[in-house]
């Protein structure tokens, strides 16, 4: 088989590549280890910045979300018992985020490949990358028992963090720049309506919540556990009880408790990998980079590498140049770095760190003061939260 990009990986980052070639009638296949209903069960974050949901708008897949997003003019920072209200629409001068999970944008995208009538090959198995610094990179991988090969042009590596294309560049050629928190968060989806409209980031002494929704019935909330803990260990009424105590005494009252339908604890990491591209292999969104969950940057970030990585292939199919994917590593990492930088920012803000000095608690404290007392502060924080600019 033969095609001008393969794309390994049909998270969101890969499904929104081949929708943004396919508007430019350039050929790609997504090739897929998991099922599209393995890929359909996973819970992520839900909130996207203002520049992913245009850039879904001009993918063609944000009629759902238009009509079932809901978007969000500000959120909430809790520090012990004291409240801060962020103004995003203030203080950006007009920008919003929009509340829409990652599972939903994944099954328009999902939808919108299969009425186009696209190969999306899902169940692949020992998938492997061939010559990738060739002008023939090649994919195999096992179906049903038998050997495929793909030969492609260029190779969109979206496969996440645990995936094959990043592996599959020499160690020498690869620099790889990680921080790893002592705590995860523990997640639980309920269909509740949430204790309020607006987000709550909480950073409570027993350590941090967040008080998120997927819509007007149905709520996510996070608490930090120990990197060690399991599910197991949380039923469903340790979870509701743990989270009543962290909340803001005047919104306890105003928490419903329902049966879970989801609950899972996921580790907090920063990590990016350098450069983006090794021969005609590109690395984008997870299988690149990760982000701790605190700010919502992860899928956001996958959404920018694809846009800069959609017009640098563009440009190489339509205007035969390289200079777009020549220059697509730089680009998308400079985007990256400070999606980083953020996270991170936010995580240091909201965490209980086991290990704090007395010092350092203070200091925590301190930038939550600053934060209070400074409109420039808050602005800093709107102007990431909303979303940078994507040139
Ligand atoms: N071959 C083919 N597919 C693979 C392989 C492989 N060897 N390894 C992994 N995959 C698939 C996974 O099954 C998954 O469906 O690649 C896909 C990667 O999807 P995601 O992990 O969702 O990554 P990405 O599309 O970059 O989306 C980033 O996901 O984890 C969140 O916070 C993150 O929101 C961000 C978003
Ligand atoms: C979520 O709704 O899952 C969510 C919201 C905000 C975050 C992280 C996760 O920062």
């Amino acid at each position: 088989m033969k095609t001008q990009v393969v794309i390994i990986g049909a998270g969101p980052s890969g499904l929104l590549l081949g929708q943004l070639l396919y508007k430019n009638g350039i050929d790609a296949i997504v090739i897929e280890r998991q099922s599209s209903e393995y890929v359909l069960a996973r819970i992520r974050a839900g909130v996207l910045e203002q520049v992913m949901v245009e850039l879904l708008e001009e993918a063609g897949i944000a009629q759902r979300l238009h009509q079932e997003g809901l978007v969000h003019d500000g959120f909430d920072i809790v520090f012990n018992q004291d409240r801060l209200h962020i103004d995003l629409k203030e203080l950006t001068g007009g920008k919003t985020v929009t509340v829409y999970g990652q599972t939903e944008v994944t099954k328009d995208l999902m939808q919108a490949r299969s009425k186009a009538g696209l190969t999306t090959v899902y169940g692949a198995q020992d998938v492997e990358l061939v010559d990738i610094d060739s002008h023939n990179p090649k994919v195999r991988y096992t179906l049903d028992g038998k050997t495929h090969e793909v030969v492609a042009e260029l190779i969109a590596g979206c496969d996440g963090f645990h995936g094959v294309c990043r592996a599959s560049i020499p160690k020498s050629s690869i620099q790889e720049f990680e921080r790893v928190y002592p705590f995860g968060w523990l997640g639980v989806l309920a269909d509740v309506p949430p204790v309020q409209h607006d987000l709550i980031y909480g950073n409570h002494p027993d350590g941090f919540y967040l008080c998120s929704l997927r819509s007007e019935r149905r709520s996510r909330y996070y608490l930090q556990t120990t990197t060690n803990d399991s599910v197991e260990n949380w039923s469903d009424e340790r979870f509701w009880d743990t989270l009543e105590q962290r909340l803001p005494i005047d919104l306890r009252v105003s928490l419903t408790k329902g049966p879970s339908i989801e609950k899972s604890i996921a580790p907090l990491r920063s990590f990016v990998a350098e450069p983006l591209r090794y021969g005609n292999l590109f690395l984008a969104g997870d299988a690149a980079h990760i982000v701790p969950p605190t700010g919502a940057k992860g899928l956001n970030l996958a959404a920018s590498d694809i846009r800069y990585l959609s017009r640098a292939f563009i440009e190489y199919f339509k205007d035969k140049s390289s200079a777009g994917i020549d220059f697509y590593s730089q680009k998308a990492l400079s985007r990256i770095w400070k999606g980083e930088r953020f996270s991170w920012w936010m995580s240091m803000l909201l965490h209980q760190f086991p290990e704090n000095s007395s010092f350092d608690k203070k200091i925590q404290e301190t930038e939550f003061n600053y934060l209070k007392s400074s409109e420039a502060a808050q602005r800093v924080l709107a102007e990431n939260y909303v979303g940078l600019s994507y040139d």
